[in-house]
This record gives structure tokens, sequence and C-alpha cells, in this order.
């Protein structure tokens, strides 16, 4: 039997390596920190990770699915609050040039260096002395956006940048996914894709990225209804919590945890039961996985209340999932800076008679002024509030450009009316994960020894190979029916590895190391009785099965049932 083992870093990046799971990138021009490669296999395995939640979001829950650009305009990120709040603190090195996270260097002299000021940062630095490793002096601490920021077109061309997060392309989408769910609220979106930070130094192998993977949830709720109808089903599951309040970690039910007010509501709760499971699904150990609640003052500038859910690997427990309640900072902020609708209608049960202070254009200083447009214009302001006024302007659209008018040109009256609705600015409750540090954990998580040898015991649903494939021997018909049976394996869509060179010894334990779950060996007795030996990865146990019925058997193992 193999024995789970705690590996350091450095020899799960090695094994990572040698096995073609991860390649530092650019080694041959001497590497970039932050940046790696998948090779061939952890290729398959981020795709097999990601399609496990794709089947968890979009088939269990209901969300569909987008895949939006990389880059976009300085607008965007203007709204989104990451050109101005985006940024890590860091210091540089007056002697060697070396930047660092200011945080970071501030580890275990305080418990909680994140959720510092630059000016509180910087005076615990100086108060405790701390220099460079090469015992240099540091500059003052300084903010470092974390956007990478470029071009869009030739010449002056127009600024742009990488999306440090995948969400804002579903933002931007917020009409055309609106509509496309059929005007009603909730309604989920997911994408998983490429983000981006120009992170300032570092230096833990894919925790780290300055490229990643992410998979992202947007669920857009009514701001006064944050229930759901399935929370029922799951909320007796228990979840280890480490609330903000005391910090100290409780395993507690799911619904106890929103009866006493330390998860916010039941959709954030849902989704905090949702994340454990595909966590453990995909093979995270139970025992090393919590849910810790952020700081106030550690949250992300949109934010309200946030939960990271934290593997504990070599480097420490590590967030590996951020289920985040964004509020309705990001539609209100991109209705702001876009002037497009992004509200969601909500209808009442029967209409409602209700006052409101309307705005009445005032012809008599509108037309002369538009003329033509005038029209237009009056019934853009009739179909306002006064809650559209902004520094006693209004704003309207004329010939496609923004014109603001002021109280010349409107009165406020106060109306009563019948209404069948009301337009409200959706909240995002936001499930983020990351996929790449989900997929190292995964690794660390799965790695054993059994005799001196590793093995990894990825879950048979994300292991790269499913199925090595050896004859005993190539020669004597072993080959041509071990080929056949690799050949229907792969035909069903089950990922083979054919070996033949060897001893079957070393070849189940290259296999172990990569952590295929079964090996089928063709031998002499398949050739009479028609029989093969399955090997079990874990317990090393062989059985003899039918070579009819191989397909079906690694088939009915794979199965692998919707999330909850
Ligand atoms: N969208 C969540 C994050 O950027 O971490």
């Amino acid at each position: 039997m193999n024995q789970m083992k705690e590996v350091s870093s450095g020899e799960m990046l090695s094994l990572c390596k040698r096995r073609g799971f991860i390649y530092p990138a650019y080694e041959i021009y001497g590497g970039i920190a932050g940046l790696y490669d998948y090779g061939p296999l952890g290729t398959a395995l981020k795709g097999n990770i990601a399609d496990l939640w794709r089947r968890t979001y979009v088939l269990q829950e209901g969300f569909v699915e987008i895949d939006g650009d990389t880059i976009g305009p300085e607008a965007v990120f203007k709204a989104s609050g990451h050109v101005d709040n985006f940024a890590d603190l860091s210091v540089t090195c007056k002697a060697c040039g070396e930047s660092f996270r200011a945080d970071h260097l501030a580890k275990g002299l305080h418990p909680n260096p994140d959720s510092l000021s630059i000016e509180e940062l910087q005076g615990l630095l100086r108060a405790n002395g701390v220099r460079c490793p090469c015992g240099g002096e540091f500059a003052d601490v300084e903010e470092f956006n974390l956007m990478f920021k470029t071009k869009i077109g030739p010449g002056a061309g127009r600024t742009g940048y990488l999306r440090p997060e995948t969400a804002q392309s579903i933002f931007v989408n917020y009409i055309n996914l609106y509509r496309h769910c059929r005007e009603r609220l909730p309604f989920g979106c997911i994408q998983v894709g490429r983000g981006y930070r120009n992170e300032i130094s570092p230096r833990q192998g894919v925790i780290r990225l300055r490229e990643f993977n992410m998979m992202e949830a947007e669920l857009f709720v009514d701001p006064e209804d944050k229930s759901w109808p399935r929370y029922g089903r799951i909320k007796d599951r228990k979840v280890r919590l480490v609330p903000n309040t005391d910090g100290v970690e409780v395993e507690m039910g799911i619904g106890e945890a929103v009866d006493r007010g330390i998860i916010g509501n039941e959709t954030l709760a849902y989704f905090i039961w949702v994340t454990y499971d595909f966590l453990t699904a995909v093979g995270i150990d139970p025992a090393r996985l919590r849910f810790r609640q952020h700081l106030k003052a550690e949250m992300a500038h949109y934010a309200s209340d946030c939960w990271d859910a934290e593997a504990l690997i070599s480097f420490g427990w590590t967030e590996i999932v951020g289920i985040a309640d964004r509020g309705c900072w990001d539609l209100s902020q991109h209705m702001r800076f876009s002037k497009a609708d992004l509200t969601a209608f909500k209808r009442f049960d029967e209409p409602k008679e209700v006052e409101r202070d309307a705005i009445r254009p005032k012809f008599g200083a509108i037309g002369p002024r538009f003329k033509g447009a005038a029209g237009d214009i009056k019934r853009q302001m009739e179909a306002m509030d006064a809650s559209a006024i902004h520094d006693g302007l209004v704003t309207v659209i004329v010939d496609g450009t923004p014109v603001d008018l002021d109280a010349d040109h409107y009165d406020v009256v106060r109306v009563r009316e019948k209404v069948n609705g009301v337009r409200v600015v959706p909240h995002v409750i936001e499930p983020s994960h990351g996929l790449d540090r989900i997929l190292y954990s995964c690794l660390e998580h799965a790695y054993a020894e059994r005799d001196g040898y590793v093995t990894l015991r990825l879950r048979p649903a994300v292991a790269p190979i499913k199925v090595g494939v050896f004859p005993l021997m190539a020669k004597d018909g072993m080959e041509e029916v071990a080929k056949a049976l690799d050949l229907a394996l792969r035909e069903e869509g089950i990922a083979t590895y054919y070996d033949d060179s060897g001893s079957i010894g070393r070849r189940y334990a290259r296999m172990d190391e990569v952590g295929t779950p079964w090996c089928v060996t063709v031998d002499y007795d398949t050739l009479e009785k028609g029989d093969v030996t399955i090997r079990d990865r874990d317990t090393a146990e062989q059985a003899r099965v039918p070579a009819d019925d191989v397909v079906a058997w690694v088939k009915d193992r794979l199965k692998h049932g919707l999330v909850c």
C-alpha cells in the first residue's frame, strides 16, 4: 500500500518537469519568473479539471459559458477600478535593485501584513530593520499597479490592458447575457481563460504567476433576494470555516453559519459548498481544505464579503478559490462609465401604485437649442427619474455624443403612477478559481510513496492517462491483442499509454508516477483464456477481467456523478 506523503515544492516541481506536467517557460533563454508552460500531461490534467468545473457550473447549476477577449480598452479597467486600485506594495533594494512585495517581507512581523496601509508597512519594515537578502537598504515602499499595459493599434493607438481577471468580459457583456437568459434573475455565466498580473516578485512556482488560468463564475442576483433554491439540500453539510471575527477555525454546518450571520447570505453559502464539493471531487484533500473569510481591510476593492478556499500545501495555507459578494460594484461602475443600461427588470406579482420624482423636459429651452433632435431628447428625459441627476446635470445622447443639460432644461416633479415592476442593478456573487493553483494543490495532495517510488494518487476523473496498456512481451501475438485493446479504449475517449518496453514492474512504476489509475496487461493466459490483468494504482491489487469487458470496466469506474 502506498503512503501519502508531504512533498516539498522543489521535489514536486522537479517531478512536474521530468514527467511533462509543468515546464519553466523560456528555459533555453534563462527563464522568466512567474511564467510556466504546461507539458503534455499538465495540459491534459488542466483540461480535465476545467471540464469537471464546467460540468458543475453549466450542467448542474445551469450557468452559460462565454469566451471573452483577454485584452481590453482602458475605459473598462477604469470603470472596474483596476487602473486606480489594483496595486501591490513594493520595495526596491538601493544596492542591488531587486524588488520585493513589501507585505511578504513583513510576514512574521504582523499577523496579516496584507491588510496594512503603505505607511504602516513602511513603519513596520523600518522598525524591524528589514534589509534586502544582499544586505542592502530598501527605498520607500511604493504602490505598483499589477496590470500589463499596452497599445491597441499603431501610432499613438489606444491604451489597452491585458485583463487581470476574466470577470470583466462577463460584466461588459451583461446586456447580451441578460437577454440570452430570458431577462430573469438570477442567471449565471462562467468563463475559463487567461488572466495577467505583473507580479512584483513571483517566487512560488505556479502559485504566483504573471500569466495564469482562471475559472470564474459570475452569478447575477436580485439585490433583495439572495436566497437559493437548492440551498435546502446542502445546508446541513459541514465545512471548516475561519470567520474574520476571531480568526479561529471551526467546523460548522453551512446553514448554521448563515443563521448566525457568519456567512452573509444563502447564495454565497451555497457556492461555498459547491466549491468544497468540486475541490474534493478533483482531489483536494478535505483535511487540508478550509474557507477563510477576508478581513475587511484585506478585501478587494469590489468585494463586500469574501471567503477564500485555502489548501494546505508546501507553501502553507494557500488561496485556491475566492468566493466574493461583489454587490452592485461592477455593473454600477460600468453603467457610470459607459452610460449603458445594465439593470434588470423585477416584475411585481401585481401592479403597484408608486410615487417617484420624474424629470420633465423644459421645451422652451430644449426646442430652440436642439431643434430636430429635441423630440428624441424629450423622450430620453421622460424615461429618467431624479436619480439620473448628477451634479445638477442630466446626460442625454445627441447624435451619439453625451451632452450634459443643466437645471434650465428640466424640472423635477413628483408623480404617482401604476407600475408593473422596478429596474434594479443586480448584485454579483463570484466564485473565482485559480486553475493553476488548484492543479498544483491536487498534485501535492496526490503525492504518495510506495517502496521508495512515487505514486500520484490523482482522481481517475482528472488523471491525464486513465489506463496503461502493456503486452507482457512484444511477441507471440500479445502485442496485437494489447494494441487492439488500446485502440478500443481510445475510440471510447479514454486516454491510454501503450508501453511494451522494460520490465512490467518498471512500466507500472512509470504509470504510478504520473497518476495513471489502472494498468492492463496482456499475457499468455490472455491468448488462451481471453482475460487480462487489471492492476490498481493505489492498492497494487490485480484482478482478471475478460479482455472484451475492459472498456466497460473502465468506463464504469470513470463515471462521475454531478457534483451534488
Ligand atoms: N475575479 C477575482 C479576482 O480577480 O481575483
